[in-house]
């Protein structure tokens, strides 16, 4: 792949660009990502990121295909565990314990730290087990009802228990697919996780279905901490209060939503948003 971008007022650009731009720290941070570099195999796809996520914000980060969206969102729950060759290196924390830390379980963090995928991936299991699932496995119930209670409510938040209510013992899968990626919030939501990592939720959706999830994005806010992955601008700029590009590898710009949109401070913001480099 080329390492630079289509055009020489963009690679200048991109080679002058020494540091992020923008609203990086937020007070209290919920997440931080300090001089992150990820690596897979001798190829760096991360360079140097550092950001904040804050509680009850959601952040949106966009960017061309293969700018590594993906891959610093999965570094944020060790996702990228899973990948051999992945190797993350700088700092990153929840609530100020070291992400990458020795005593740091990350079984525990994936249920603090939930992740929502682009494909909706239900199990083969019914609509409940696929809710009971994360509770089970953390034992966060002590008896059949409270497992219950749980399945309902986390169904409730994700805006889908009144389409499923009477049909909890059919397969996840026999959903539409704009059901089942409110099922796999559900079942994110279920293990009572603190920040919920979203990557591009709605691309497998139809307009409806994408205006159903964006509204349960914009409620979830009150109680979680929220990254979104996505390509669709608008989306961008209807869920999220800050905004982040990054640029083959590099964090390019961060600040608020409307700031971003409105009057991006970058050259190569700019030519992304307005659609001139894609
Ligand atoms: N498992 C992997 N092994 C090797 N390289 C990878 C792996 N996953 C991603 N990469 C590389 O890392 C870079 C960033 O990829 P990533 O998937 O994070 O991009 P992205 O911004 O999410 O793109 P898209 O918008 O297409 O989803 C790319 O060059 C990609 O080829
Ligand atoms: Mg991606």
């Amino acid at each position: 792949m080329n390492t630079k971008s289509n055009t020489s007022a963009a690679s200048d650009a991109f080679d002058n660009l020494k540091e992020t731009v923008g609203v990086v720290t937020v007070d209290d941070p919920k997440m931080s990502a300090r001089n992150v570099d990820v690596f897979y195999g001798e190829k760096q796809a991360i360079y140097d990121v550092s950001l904040d996520i804050a509680n009850n914000e959601v952040i949106a980060m966009i960017g061309p295909s293969g700018c590594g969206k993906s891959t610093f969102l999965r570094c944020l729950n060790r996702m990228n565990d899973s990948i051999p060759t992945c190797r993350v290196t700088g700092e990153m924390s929840l609530d100020g314990e070291d992400l990458y830390g020795a005593g740091l379980d990350p079984v525990l963090l994936r249920a603090r730290v939930g992740m929502v995928f682009q494909k909706p991936n239900p199990f083969a299991k019914s609509i409940y087990d696929n809710v009971a699932y994360g509770p089970r496995i953390h034992g966060l119930a002590s008896n059949r009802a409270e497992l219950d209670d749980i399945v309902i409510s986390s169904l409730q938040k994700a805006g889908l228990h009144e389409e499923v209510q009477d049909r909890l013992d059919a397969p996840g899968t026999s959903l539409s697919g704009g059901q089942q990626q409110r099922l796999c919030i559900a079942r994110t939501i279920a293990v009572s996780p603190e920040v919920i990592l979203m990557d591009e939720p709605c691309s497998a959706l139809d307009p409806i279905a994408t205006a159903r999830i964006e509204e349960l994005i914009d409620e979830l806010r009150e109680n979680y901490a929220i990254a979104i992955v996505t390509h669709s601008m608008q989306q961008a700029a209807r869920v999220s209060q800050r905004t982040a590009y990054f640029h083959l590898g590099k964090l390019v710009e961060v600040g608020s939503t409307n700031n971003i949109f409105t009057n991006p401070r970058h050259e190569l913001t700019e030519n992304y948003i307005t659609g001139r480099f894609g």
